[in-house]
């Protein structure tokens, strides 16, 4: 009797990890209603040998469970059987797409590979793959369903993965770090990519987390707050206000605003300040005010007649600062390359660590770099006065 899809599904599966040509695997598109969205599979290599690892994605949750690779093809065939209809799998030899209904019968379609090299068996996988599969991407328009960029959105996933990365770092050097319930604010979260990274980093930490997406556009926020509540992100909301007016909570932990134009990046700044914001991180934008103003000492002069140095200078001058104004109310703040220059102009980040001591040096260098170049005035530096 002539096999089924699934049947011929599960015996690729089989080869592949036989011939240690498996990747990885994708179930997806359950039939039912239930908990269990999707299923991730990869090879990972344990002191006890080499096993199939597969992460079970609930709604608000994921499972991990180890297997031989002997029992994975039954598995796998129970879960499309009872569960799912769609499953992917990558093999450095070629992909195999499979659509079946619960006897077995549908599609399988094969496509060249994917991936011509295995995946890390390492059992800890790299931090800033962290945030890979996470539901919210796909809700979001920036991966599929199997975990892999939507065509035009490999920039997008690899900014929110690299976001995902920073703040993890930041979040540990911070008082954060043991921190069971946190209270964050995004300004400026349009499409709400860097709210939802949040608030699934807090709560995969094992945190209560509160975070609030500030937005302008109404569309966005009723667009995002949808997809908040399909995905039960309990905590996470998004309010229609503006940066410079949004009443924030007395206790902020953390504020967050990327690319918010020009000085409405000093306003959030400001504004986490006044909040006792713990951590701070921004990612500025354009930098019009302090450009307007320039005017450099003249041995500077012959540099910066050149419309595009003085702009370069604009933003170095901007940020550093930023940078200082922190520093002098007691933040210890960093300045760095958010993500590499072939993705965006935008990629400088500035942090900012609450340690509580008012720094007078910092606020006379601030105060010497504003008068060398003819600075009168910096929004975040009137700001925090
Ligand atoms: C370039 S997008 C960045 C979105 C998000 N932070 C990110 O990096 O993916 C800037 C967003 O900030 C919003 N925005 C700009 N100025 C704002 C303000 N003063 N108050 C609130 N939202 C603002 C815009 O409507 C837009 O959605």
């Amino acid at each position: 009797m002539s096999q089924n899809a699934r049947e011929r599904f599960l015996e690729k599966l089989r080869t592949s990890l036989a011939g240690e040509t498996f990747v990885k695997l994708t179930l997806s598109r359950r039939r039912n209603s239930g908990d269990l969205r999707n299923v991730y599979a990869r090879i990972v290599d344990l002191k006890a040998g080499r096993a199939v690892s597969l992460t079970l994605r609930y709604a608000r949750r994921d499972e991990t469970r180890n297997i031989t690779p002997d029992e994975t093809p039954a598995q796998i065939g129970s879960m499309l059987a009872d569960v799912f209809e769609e499953a992917h799998l990558f093999t450095t030899t070629g992909d195999w797409k499979l659509k079946a209904q619960p006897d077995g019968e549908g599609l399988l379609k094969a496509a060249r590979p994917t991936f011509t090299a295995a995946l890390s068996t390492a059992h800890d996988r790299p931090k800033e793959r962290a945030v890979a599969n996470a539901p919210f991407l796909t809700k979001l328009g920036v991966t599929n369903a199997d975990g892999t960029a939507r065509a035009g959105m490999s920039d997008k996933l690899r900014q929110v993965e690299r976001f995902v990365e920073i703040l993890g770092h930041l979040v540990v050097e911070s008082p954060l770090r043991d921190a069971k319930r946190v209270q964050v604010c995004d300004m400026g979260a349009g499409k709400g990519y860097l709210t939802f990274a949040t608030h699934d980093y807090f709560q995969k930490r094992g945190a209560t987390a509160e975070v609030t997406g500030v937005e302008q556009r109404e569309d966005l926020v009723a667009h995002t707050n949808e997809i908040a509540r399909e995905l039960n992100c309990d905590g996470l909301r998004f309010v229609r206000g503006t940066i410079g007016d949004y009443a924030l909570p007395e206790k902020l932990d953390a504020l967050i605003a990327l690319h918010a134009c020009d000085t409405a990046t000093d306003d959030a700044l400001a504004a986490g300040v006044r909040a006792g914001a713990e951590l701070i991180v921004v990612a500025p934008c354009c930098h019009k005010e302090v450009r307007a103003q320039l005017s450099p000492p003249p041995a500077l002069a012959g540099v910066l007649r050149h419309g595009i140095l003085a702009e370069r200078q604009a933003e170095l001058l901007t940020d550093g600062l930023r940078a200082l104004a922190l520093e002098s109310v007691g933040y210890e703040a960093k300045v760095f390359e958010f993500i590499s220059n072939d993705h965006t102009g935008k990629n400088v980040m500035i942090s900012a660590i609450k340690r509580g001591t008012p720094n007078p040096e910092k606020s006379q260098s601030l105060r010497a770099a504003m008068e060398h170049f003819g600075i009168t005035e910096q929004r975040l530096v009137k700001s925090l006065g």
